[in-house]
């Protein structure tokens, strides 16, 4: 994506996938009840409109403010989580649509005429990616909310599926981990976030990671062993997260022994092949205290998806050469084992897409770390977060790679998360 037709044309689709997330809703619908996990939609667009007017059309052209006085609503450190839901602080959606169309507007043009310098390129990826990722939380809002699943999502094919494949194992050496650090990161080839440099060598002990997810069905045989209910499966965290009344994950409901999920707007049955999500990371690791195994750390899971060779993804080549439950294509209901040809050169299947992955890794920055222009995107997670790996099914193609790293407060389920596990030696 270094070219002006592939930046135009990931503007292009982030700014036709918003518009459809938001386009089907009522009046009422778009006036969401405040949620500590989602945005108001029409707050979260003007938001992402705001990012390329800050960074393009302000700081690289020298414009002026396009919105006087909106700076302290769309920066979202700016303004507080709740703030955002007081009357009268976003503006009304007319406003806001055209404030939000008039921004997409001018970068399309000013992408389209200028004369793109490396400093372009790179803050135009920035502003879709940052766009790629509201629309994530945007897919997230519709499930929390229970409307409608989002327009462009496919029926799963429907295939055989045989489930779950054992573990693989992965030899130990040094391996590369994230990408390397560049004098100056305008100009490297490959996009990535200041969270995945600097790259380093790291010695890896051998181990053996699951081939595939932990699915639905394996975590019901978790719960049906009263998992829930026995302390000594859960650590400190876990114990004190467990005071919720917490008894399955997020969106199951069990109603004589039967196990159901709702998915978005429909109740379903559960799709057992399918990889278990929205589980907080204290249930991931009751279950494999349950289970005699652990979560991989994130260098483990990164050494299983990308092997020796440095690639971007799993498999070789790009992002479009294999089927994958991204972009919200499946909405996580394929089954574990659907995309064999997707393995990673150890066999692992699904790493990209489907649910993010949690790890055993507290979220930190590597080291040499040093802070892209806006601060935000990865520092204010450091410490007190897990990392997670790989995508999920609402995460964009275009962002998503093996190095890629995103961050979760253990205790959060209404993402799109789950796990695979490693058994313990
Ligand atoms: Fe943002």
């Amino acid at each position: 994506m270094n070219t002006k037709e592939e930046l135009l044309r990931e503007l292009d689709n982030v700014d036709k996938r918003t518009m459809d997330l938001l386009s089907d809703l009522s009046d009422e619908q778009l006036a969401v009840p405040y949620h500590p996990g989602i945005n108001p939609p029409l707050w979260e667009t003007g938001h992402a409109a705001f990012f390329y007017e800050y960074f393009l059309l302000r700081e690289l052209d020298g414009g002026d403010a396009r919105m006087p006085g909106y700076d302290e609503i769309w920066d979202s450190f700016e303004i507080q989580h709740k703030e955002r839901w007081r009357e009268g602080v976003v503006p009304e959606k007319q406003r806001a649509l055209d404030y939000y169309r008039s921004i997409l507007d001018e970068t399309r043009q000013r992408t389209e005429k200028k004369d793109l310098g490396s400093r372009d390129i790179y803050l135009t990826k920035y502003c879709i990616f940052h766009q790629c990722m509201h629309l994530e939380s945007l897919i997230w809002c519709r499930q929390t909310l229970g409307y409608p699943a989002p327009p462009f999502t496919e029926k799963p094919p429907s295939k055989e599926s045989n489930g779950t494949n054992g573990d693989v194992e992965v030899e130990g050496g040094s391996y590369f981990i994230g990408v390397p650090g560049a004098a100056n990161v305008w100009e490297a080839e490959t996009f990535s976030f200041d969270n995945e440099r600097p790259g380093f060598e790291m010695q890896i002990e051998p181990f053996k990671i699951a081939s595939t997810p932990v699915t639905n069905r394996q975590f019901l045989e978790f719960i049906e062993d009263g998992g829930y209910g026995n302390e000594e499966f859960w650590n400190f965290g876990g114990r004190t997260w467990l005071r919720g009344g917490h008894q399955h994950p997020e969106y199951w409901e069990k109603e004589d022994g039967v196990c159901r999920v709702r998915f978005f707007d429909q109740w379903q049955d559960l799709p057992l092949d399918a990889q278990v999500m929205h589980v907080s990371c204290w249930e991931a690791e009751a279950y494999c205290r349950w289970a005699g195994r652990r979560l991989p750390t994130e260098f483990e899971w990164e050494v299983a998806a990308r092997g020796t060779d440095q690639r971007m993804f799993p498999w070789e080549g790009s992002v479009e050469d294999q089927d994958a439950d991204i972009d919200a294509k499946y909405m996580g209901q394929v089954s574990v084992d659907a995309f064999p040809d997707a393995a990673s050169p150890y066999g692992c299947l699904q790493m990209i897409g489907g649910a993010w992955e949690w790890t055993s890794s507290q979220y930190l920055p590597f080291d040499g770390f040093s802070v892209d222009m806006y601060p935000y995107m990865s520092t204010l997670q450091f410490g007190d977060h897990r990392t997670t790996r790989g995508g999920s099914c609402a995460t964009s193609a275009c962002l998503i790679r093996n190095t890629y790293r995103q961050a979760y407060h253990p205790s959060r389920r209404d993402c799109y998360i789950g796990f695979r596990t490693c058994p313990l030696s």
